[in-house]
């Protein structure tokens, strides 16, 4: 758990957050993201190595965590992993020890589940998970939490679902475990025979959250409510699963086009965490109700909130002209 204190702390599952350490990074993105704009982003990694060591492949949290570190002031590498001994032989943990030995920070992504938990035995320096098989993929859930905030000023009591290949999508798993800590009315749309699993409703029912489950996804869309799409995960089933979720997905309503979307609610919110596949069309960017793009971009301001946190949290200062726009901020939301 981090309970306020993220410093030298690996970054693995969202559930090491309490309530007020997911507000305090929420806080801090906000920060950085007006430094970034004020020209003025305290260079709290200077002299330090950071490294992305991506086993499944990645555009966004590579591309994100590595300008959030440079932004900082760190120097960044990405080793190029299809060069790598693994070729001949050398485990993927090894490859990681090897790499942390050159490094101040890593952050790894990879297929296997426990596979955060086999480096954190073998590595001693700090790491955030960048997505572990189905499991998890906490810092995508600041991303998504951070536009939420953006977009309604408030995270308690927002109406969410979220919608599509769930069982198989670990940002719709730390999703749910961390928008439980908001009492959210949530509703989880599944097409397809794949459903979130037992344990992680569970524990969102622990905490008062309103969870639903459905299947047809058409009537959230005439409501006013934040809707989480999720790609279909075809790396993961075999070519038949994979057409009937496929169609699963159209006979259900989960393609978000202008077509199929004329006659829903002006105040629905389409948000993804990207790659969208065929169940957003790519005309679909300038209806005003997609927030996919802005959500991307919340990428860098959120990984620095959590570089800095884990690397130089005590050395975070506001400047003066931050703190007054944090302030400004909110008084316009209590307002
Ligand atoms: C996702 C991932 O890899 O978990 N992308 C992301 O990090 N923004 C989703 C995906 O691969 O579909």
């Amino acid at each position: 758990m981090m309970n306020g204190a993220f410093q030298g702390k690996n970054f693995i599952s969202i559930d090491q957050f309490t309530r007020a350490d997911i507000d305090t990074l929420l806080d801090l993105a906000l920060t950085m993201e007006l430094a970034v704009i004020e020209k003025n982003v305290p260079q709290l990694m200077q002299g330090k190595v950071f490294k992305a060591v991506m086993f499944e492949d990645s555009t966004r949290t590579a591309g994100s965590f590595i300008t959030a570190a440079l932004r900082l002031g760190a120097l960044v590498h990405q080793p190029n992993l299809g060069a790598s001994s693994m070729s001949k032989g050398e485990s993927a943990v090894e490859t990681v020890r090897s790499f942390a030995g050159q490094a101040d920070g890593l952050v790894i992504r990879h297929s296997n589940e426990t596979f955060m938990d086999d480096v954190a035995s073998r590595i001693k320096i700090p790491f955030l998970n960048g997505g572990n098989g189905r499991l998890e993929h906490p810092t995508q859930t600041f991303i998504d939490l951070y536009t939420l905030k953006k977009l309604y000023g408030r995270l308690d009591g927002l109406k969410l679902a979220i919608a599509g290949d769930v069982a198989n999508y670990r940002s719709a798993r730390s999703l749910l475990m961390a928008a439980s800590h908001y009492k959210m009315d949530i509703v989880i749309a599944s097409p397809d025979f794949g459903c979130m699993p037992a344990n992680i409703i569970n524990l969102a029912l622990s905490r008062g959250t309103k969870v639903t489950e459905t299947t047809d996804l058409r009537p959230l869309l005439k409501e006013p409510r934040a809707v989480y799409m999720c790609r279909q995960f075809k790396e993961y089933g075999s070519e038949e699963a994979n057409r009937r979720t496929t169609q699963a997905y159209i006979d259900n309503g989960y393609i978000i086009s202008p077509e199929t979307m004329k006659d829903t609610h002006a105040d629905v919110r389409i948000m993804h965490p990207l790659p969208h596949g065929h169940e957003i069309s790519e005309d679909f960017y300038t209806d005003p109700r997609a927030v996919y793009f802005e959500q991307e971009d919340n990428g860098v301001p959120v990984r620095m909130s959590c570089l800095a946190l884990q690397h130089a949290q005590d050395q975070l200062q506001l400047s003066a002209n931050t703190q007054k726009n944090l302030r400004l901020r909110d008084e316009l939301v209590a307002a």
